[in-house]
């Protein structure tokens, strides 16, 4: 089927490699708007880094009639909305033009409770036009934020990226996802919630019981256990389709750069023992940290790396690693 997504604008490459990730195929992208191919839609309602998905109806230009004809696409009540994403002509001539062809009246539109919904996303002199599959509900997102949950700490990252970075890891709903270092249980929020498995360890009580009470309060299940990354392998009896993790950063002054590249180089040893041959672990790490001190080449491939500003000066970098 072909799409028709707006990504969001939370970082310049994470979302479209969310989005290929969930085996979008693009097409054609301009800023924020994306058309893409997928045989599996479904899937596309995981995502964290977008906002919308929607079946591509065509593209128009400021001259253009629509490129659809409304009454094949429109069940029940309708409703249209316009989306400003950088647009050169006339918004408001060009929204009365659509309006116009879409022919609105009371007994066929809905505006707050549509049966059909279009959207019109327009940029530069062009409009993109789709039909409603499924919009990413923020305030869903909004409800796991750390201040929300029962157990918080000042460690997690966004909800919204943990879900990007479970994405990125190429799990499927029902597999198996490990977080090492799962402190308040962001990331195995996520993922439970897109259906995997969930298992988490950590070397602090107060965490590994804080998420205990964190997935619990949102219905999901999972194995939390007290476990250092160091023990991995002597603590997990199983494998997992995927590890995914944010470790702490060593930023603090009692920690030295060396230090934590050794904490780094002994958990990815320790990822290679417990996870699936040819499957991904993925991980935020401070940029300071150099990846060929850290990544033993023997045993993983580096698929992806992304930068990005966290706070203040401090850099992450994103790594996709594969197990060899
Ligand atoms: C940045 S926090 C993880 C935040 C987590 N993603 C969340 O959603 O809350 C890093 C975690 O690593 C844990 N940690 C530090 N050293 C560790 C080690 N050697 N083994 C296992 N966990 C460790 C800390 O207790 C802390 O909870």
């Amino acid at each position: 089927m072909k799409l028709l997504i707006l990504a969001g604008g939370f970082h310049e490459k994470l979302p479209y490699e969310e989005l290929r990730s969930l085996d979008l195929d693009i097409k054609k992208r301009n800023g924020r708007i994306v058309v893409g191919e997928t045989e599996n839609v479904e899937k596309l309602k995981r995502l964290g880094y977008s906002h919308l998905v929607l079946e591509y109806l065509g593209s128009f230009g400021l001259d253009e009639k629509l490129p659809f004809d409304p009454k094949k696409y429109i069940e029940g009540k309708f409703a249209a909305r316009f989306k400003k994403l950088g647009f050169s002509g006339d918004f408001e001539e060009k929204k009365g033009k659509i309006l116009g062809e879409l022919n609105p009246s009371i007994e066929t539109v809905d505006l707050k409770d549509p049966d059909t919904t279009f959207y019109f996303l327009m940029k530069d002199k062009t409009v993109y036009a789709g039909r409603l599959i499924h919009r990413i509900d923020p305030d869903s997102f909004k409800e796991r934020e750390s201040e929300s949950r029962p157990y918080s700490r000042p460690v997690s990252i966004p909800p919204r990226e943990a879900r990007c970075w479970v994405n990125l890891s190429g799990i499927e709903k029902g597999e198996s996802l490990l977080d090492p270092f799962c402190g308040t249980g962001g990331i195995l929020m996520e993922a439970g919630l897109i259906g995997c498995k969930v298992y988490g360890s950590d070397s602090e009580a107060d965490m590994v019981s804080g998420s205990r009470i964190n997935l619990d309060y949102y219905g999901l299940g999972g194995e939390v256990k007290r476990c250092k990354v160091q023990e991995l392998g002597k603590r997990w009896d199983r494998r997992f389709d995927a590890v995914v993790m944010d470790p702490p950063y060593g930023r603090s002054a009692r920690v030295s750069g060396d230090e934590i590249e050794r904490l780094y180089s002994e958990a990815l040893d320790r990822i290679h023992e417990v996870l699936k041959d040819g499957r991904n672990c993925v991980f935020g790490a401070p940029k300071s940290i150099e990846p060929g001190r850290i990544v033993d080449e023997k045993k993983f491939l580096i698929k992806k790396r992304f930068e990005e500003k966290v706070h203040g000066d401090l850099i992450r970098e994103v790594f996709v690693l594969e197990k060899i």
